[in-house]
């Protein structure tokens, strides 16, 4: 690869430790996938930040970076393992809460921005269209690539905070343009109103056609909620980092000539094989990815006057909740026991073994709890939602 003399200046440690074992980390990826050169990125994005995750291993790594390492570009955190401020009232143990303190206080120290949110996108970490960045949440990745018309790969933790040190990534995958150009046309023939519509339709594409990048035709319209849900799924089932929906989306890309086709049938199986029936869930989580502020307000509004039965988290990033705070939502929802978790989510946060079944509107979640915290499923709209739990 080629570097600048600058670059080689940061791989041979004349920029201090933190930037010189980001510049070997890049270096080795960008060889591993025959890039030619880096690039510079204006903004990222680091996931796996749960203490969960990271482990004593982890933090030490922080924490040896964080002796002389500063981020060169604004750098957001996806959710921790718990709420930063809130963690006793969902309950989270104290050692763990001290280990997760550690990791945020260690990103602090670098200069990262240390709201932990999978939607970005919602809370000021917004590069402009075409512009090339570093972010690791899988379904933010997509989001980037496909509805703001970024360019990221789906980074991994630390090849992510290795860009925030250095400003810099390897231009391979999805930062080159031929590899942006969609390999198959998607023709829905479906039914696309709700979240759970697009969650399903996530599922269905994801499974059918992998990493493929899709062009989607046939959905005439689609909300920024109904697109975070469906990147979210799609790149759950598929490892998908980048489509194009015709007519909403605003990437530029040649029309391939395989197609396949998705009908209602397909969605309604995929609702039902997300769902894992005739159980009782035992707590009900909303906001995967986070939600937006216009859910928050609709939430609220369901939940006026009314007393959830059943443990109810609502996911969202801080930044969103306070001017929750300021609107008066976050009164109204917690008026009613359903709880506020920011920099958190029930996936990430480690609540295995305390509940049995999980209610929510992500497809992604539903995944995420099965496989990860061995939880049954129910899968509905959050109208549907907010009903049972405040029956
Ligand atoms: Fe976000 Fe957690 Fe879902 S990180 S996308 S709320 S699994």
């Amino acid at each position: 690869m080629k570097l600048t003399k600058e670059e080689q200046e940061m791989l041979e440690g004349k920029h201090g430790n933190a930037v010189k074992s980001s510049m070997d980390i890049l270096v080795s990826l960008g060889e591993i996938f025959d890039a030619r050169r880096l690039i510079d990125v204006s903004s990222v994005q680091i996931a796996g930040v749960s203490y969960h995750n990271l482990g004593e291993a982890g933090l030490s790594y922080l924490g040896d970076l964080a002796l002389d390492g500063k981020v060169r570009v604004l750098t957001t955190l996806n959710p921790a393992g718990m709420d930063m401020e809130n963690w006793k009232a969902l309950g989270i143990p104290e050692d763990f809460a001290e280990k997760q303190i550690k990791v945020i206080e260690a990103f602090k120290k670098m200069g990262v921005v240390t709201t932990c949110t999978c939607t970005p996108y919602f809370i000021g970490n917004t590069p402009h269209f075409g512009e090339h960045v570093a972010w690791s949440e899988s379904s933010a990745v997509c989001y980037a690539n496909s509805v703001l018309g970024l360019k990221t790969n789906r980074e991994g933790g630390p090849s992510a905070l290795a860009s925030a040190l250095t400003g810099k990534t390897p231009e391979f995958g999805t930062h080159l343009e031929e590899n942006r150009q969609a390999k198959v046309i998607v023709n829905v023939n479906a039914k696309m109103d709700t979240i759970t519509d697009f969650g399903a339709l996530g599922y269905v594409i994801g499974k059918n056609i992998g990493k493929k990048v899709a062009l989607i035709r046939g959905v005439k319209k689609a909300s920024i909620e109904q697109l975070k849900s469906f990147c979210a799924s799609i790149a759950t089932y598929g490892g998908t980092a980048l489509f194009h929906m015709e007519g909403i989306t605003p990437n530029k890309t040649r029309v391939p000539k395989e197609s396949v086709a998705v009908s209602q049938k397909e969605i309604d199986a995929a609702k039902r094989e997300l769902n894992d029936g005739g159980v009782d869930p035992d707590i009900y989580a909303i906001g995967c990815p986070h939600l937006s502020l216009k859910e928050v307000e609709e939430i609220a509004k369901m939940l006026e006057g009314k007393k959830v039965k059943k443990e109810m988290w609502v996911c969202v990033a801080r930044p969103i909740k306070k001017i929750a705070d300021q609107m008066g939502y976050t009164k109204i929802i917690e008026k009613s026991g359903a709880k506020m978790a920011c920099d958190t989510c029930m996936v990430v946060a480690p609540i295995k073994g305390r509940f049995k079944c999980l209610a929510t509107d992500s497809a992604k979640g539903c995944f995420y709890a099965r496989g990860k915290n061995k939880f049954n499923i129910v899968f509905k709209e959050i109208p549907e939602l907010v009903k049972e739990a405040t029956r």
